[in-house]
């Protein structure tokens, strides 16, 4: 995994944080300001009167989706720079291959198994699992490994929300998640850069996380090509390899996954995979990043945070575990 710096410029009109996202956070602020900052919670009975008005977009288009509390308050980072600085490497290894050599990837018709040890297994079509529970928007931090960090519009809902609809039996201890690999329509396959198909996977608490979001969209519109059509996993405590895109399967597993960064440098990329900034890569310093979109020749660099902020919500998952040793 690379670095590069950016060349700063000023912003283009696609830049510009559309209003409703702005109009979003706002009837965020003002139902904190109400005293209502729990709403998540508390008025969750609200919430699914409205979502139930969610529609389906044709592919490509707007997705209606409902604010969160579970969003960041801060300022998204570019359209621009979120869908033009990638990792995704069944399309290449540089930032800008995504982007360039994606048109390829065909996001229709697209289907995603979902199987394992679960009592009801199925197979879902993209527009049956965009229909499947109502579309939030959640504005989450996200914290790549090679030290770099953005703030991200996604919309989709809780992975749980999946999970309760295939019913997970008692054998269900991981999660799997298996990503495209098609060479016709991928050509950084051909490298063996990584094995094929790029894995990932979760503990089942993890996975039932409420942060832990099944992602179809970002800034309002389906996924682009580049950040993983028609659909990805979205882990916002962990470092961003742990987000698999353009999912085909979802296998529920007694055994850990061997996952795929695991599999190329076991010392270097764990299981667990936490952003932790007391626990060094090998190569370098986890403990600070720099925001993409701030770049310029006085940045300062940002403290990274424990669990990237989210250690209110996921550090009892992690009670009496060895952070170090389980990296
Ligand atoms: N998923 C697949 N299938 N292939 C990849 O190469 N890269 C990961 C993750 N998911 C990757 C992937 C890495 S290293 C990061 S940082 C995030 O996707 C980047 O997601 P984004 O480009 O949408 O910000």
């Amino acid at each position: 995994m690379l670095l590069r710096s950016r060349i700063r410029h000023e912003p283009l009109p696609s830049e510009i944080t559309p209003r409703r996202l702005y109009q979003n956070r706002r009837t965020v602020l003002q139902a904190a300001a109400a005293g209502l900052a729990y709403w998540s919670m508390a008025g969750s009975a609200h919430a699914q009167s409205s979502a139930s008005r969610a529609t389906v977009p044709a592919a490509g288009g707007k997705l209606q989706t409902r604010p969160s509390t579970l969003s960041t308050m801060e300022k998204p980072t570019s359209y621009k720079d979120v869908t033009t600085y990638n990792n995704f490497y069944e399309f290449g290894t540089e930032k800008d291959d995504p982007v360039t050599y994606s048109k390829t990837l065909r996001p229709r018709p697209w289907t995603v198994s979902v199987e394992g040890a679960v009592a009801r297994p199925r197979v879902f079509d993209i527009d049956e699992l965009l229909k499947l529970a109502p579309l939030e928007e959640r504005i989450y931090r996200m914290r790549c490994v090679e030290g770099w960090s953005m703030v991200i519009p996604w919309v989709g809902y809780p992975l749980a929300e999946l999970m309760r609809r295939v019913e997970p039996t008692g054998n269900a201890k991981y999660v799997e998640f298996v990503t495209l690999a098609d060479r016709g329509q991928m050509p950084g396959i051909r490298s063996s850069v990584l094995a094929w198909p790029y894995i990932e996977g979760l503990r089942i608490d993890e996975a039932a996380n409420p942060l832990t979001l099944l992602t179809m969209g970002l800034y309002g519109e389906a996924l682009p090509n580049q950040n993983g059509a028609p659909v990805r996993i979205v882990v916002p405590w962990k470092y961003g390899f742990k987000s698999g895109k353009s999912l085909v399967k979802i296998r529920f597993t007694e055994q850990q996954p061997m996952t795929s960064w695991r599999r190329a440098a076991p010392h270097e990329y764990g299981f667990y995979s936490n952003v932790n900034p007391d626990v060094a890569h090998p190569r370098w310093s986890q403990a600070t990043e720099r925001r993409i979109g701030e770049d310029g020749f006085l940045q300062r660099k940002r403290k990274t945070l424990p669990f990237n902020g989210y250690a209110e919500q996921v550090a009892s998952l992690y009670a009496g575990m060895d952070l170090v040793k389980n990296y």
